[in-house]
């Protein structure tokens, strides 16, 4: 008897003719006349082994026993399956059962709908979809890990716990030790000089401005880790716990970043086509009808990109009412990022240069004095998916708008630091990892993309 083989390499022929023994969990079971057909399936890929127990095995009548979502070891001989559906089957000489299931084991065969399914995150891994999304998920991480090594790129861990607001919008969640019932006060306010940093500290939500850093020294960094966002949006793009992937790059401007923003989103869709194959077509079949031909679209056609001012004058022509106003100056709604993106191109766009109110204090601002060197990149079905920018290298520059939005330039001093020593000209951006996800599975909720998501209201398991 050989090792225990993966399903994925089984149903690839892998030891045809052999005694093998698999190992996996019991997705259905039919008992016929004096044979039993279980479908086993280990993750390893999104179909089922079948598994064949004729009468006058050892353990006929217990296989014959066996509940949806048991786990078994199946010992028997690889052979070409007669039934359509099917190349391989294995014929059983021996199952163990490893650990039983009962009928209220609560993936039985009906289909569930995905919110019931939150409900059971314990157990939805197991289900065809949700097995589907997580595989697509840690191969696609892989993935991004790959595109920047052949790069070049610096991966740098940046902190979680950190005493900055990256993007200024109070959205952190707080990390402390002081007794919420009993802190310690100065003036009615709460002393965080007492606090376990000395200070005021929370959960990241970018790992950009520590990324800046180490582009001033390696040139092409990237991060890719958790963030977090305090913002109390109960949509289905928008979760408090996220991934994000954010590289930077220095003697770089917009243009480069557009570029290499492209370069990688392409090189993703790319990989989920080549590498993915079997859980797209499921998802493609019965998620989103379509969803194959547009990732196909994308990995061969380049970007368009708009300026935020045509943007604006192309909604305002639009011949559909949107539920926000649009105007010169204000932020772009995701009812007005998917107008753009699926109505006006047809695909992903770059929408570059937004006025200097609605964007982060780190922008690099523009000749014209109104706007940044900001681009956001719109893709359809999910809207922003892409967010970043050309950096204000020039010390003045960066001093005065940290004033203006009212950070005191004191606290970032060593983020001002590196515009005295060695400024260059540096550009980034950040992907939402789950937005990714989302766009390559046609998943329309975040929650159905995250392992274990983190939303208001939400955090068990
Ligand atoms: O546009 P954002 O806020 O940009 C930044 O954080 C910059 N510091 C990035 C950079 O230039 N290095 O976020 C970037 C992306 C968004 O486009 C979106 O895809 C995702 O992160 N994102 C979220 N994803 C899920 N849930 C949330 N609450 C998200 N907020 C942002
Ligand atoms: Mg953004």
């Amino acid at each position: 008897m050989g090792a225990c083989v993966r399903i994925r390499h089984v149903l690839a022929g892998e030891g045809l003719g052999a005694e093998i023994e698999v190992k996996g969990w019991v997705r259905t079971s039919r008992v016929g006349k004096g044979v039993a057909f279980l479908a086993v399936n280990d993750g390893s890929c999104f179909a089922s082994l079948q598994v064949v127990a004729e009468q006058g095995m050892a353990s006929y009548d217990a296989v014959c026993a066996i509940g949806t979502g048991a786990a078994v070891a199946v010992r028997g001989r690889l052979a070409e399956s007669p039934a359509s559906g099917q190349r391989y089957e294995l014929h059983a000489t021996a199952v163990e059962i490893v650990g039983p299931a009962d009928e209220e084991y609560p993936l039985q065969k009906k289909r569930h709908t995905f919110e019931y399914l939150r409900t059971i995150a314990h157990l939805r891994p197991r289900s065809n979809t949700f097995g589907a999304v997580f595989r697509l998920r840690s191969s696609l991480a892989q993935a991004v890990h790959r595109f920047f090594a052949e790069r070049g790129f610096l991966w740098v861990h940046t902190p979680i716990i950190t005493t900055n607001d990256c993007e200024g919008a109070g959205e952190m969640f707080r990390v402390t030790t002081l007794d919420p019932s009993r802190p310690p006060l100065v003036g009615g306010q709460v002393d965080f000089s007492a606090d376990f940093f000395g200070a005021q500290a929370g959960l990241t939500v970018s790992g950009q401005l520590e990324g800046e850093l180490f582009a001033q020294a390696f040139t092409d960094i990237y991060t890719f880790g958790p963030t977090f966002r305090a913002e109390n949006s109960n949509t289905p793009r928008h979760a408090a716990e996220f991934w994000m992937i954010e590289p930077e790059m220095a003697f770089a401007d917009l243009m480069a970043d557009a570029a290499l923003a492209e370069e990688f989103f392409r090189y993703l869709c790319r990989h989920v086509l080549e590498n993915c194959r079997e859980d797209l077509e499921f998802f493609n079949g019965q998620i989103d009808t379509g969803l194959i031909a547009r990732i196909e679209a994308v990995a061969d056609t380049s970007f368009a990109m708009m300026e935020y001012g045509e943007a604006i004058e192309r909604l305002k022509k639009a011949s559909v009412s949107f539920e926000f106003p649009v105007s010169w100056g204000l932020d772009l709604q995701t009812e007005h990022e998917r107008y753009l993106t699926e109505q006006v191109v047809g695909g992903p766009v770059f929408v570059v240069n937004y006025p200097k109110e609605i964007k982060a204090f780190y922008m690099r601002q523009n000749d014209d004095g109104k706007t940044v060197a900001a681009m956001d990149l719109l893709v359809p079905k999910v809207g922003e998916i892409i967010g970043g920018s050309q950096r204000e290298e020039r010390y003045d520059f960066l001093e005065a708008r940290m004033r203006e939005t009212g950070i005191a330039p004191e606290s970032l001093w060593w983020y001002l630091d590196t515009r005295r020593w060695g400024s260059t000209p540096h550009a980034g951006f950040g992907l939402g990892f789950e937005r990714l996800i989302m766009y390559l599975t046609g998943m329309e909720n975040i929650r159905d993309v995250i392992p274990f998501p983190r939303t208001p209201r939400h955090a068990e398991f």
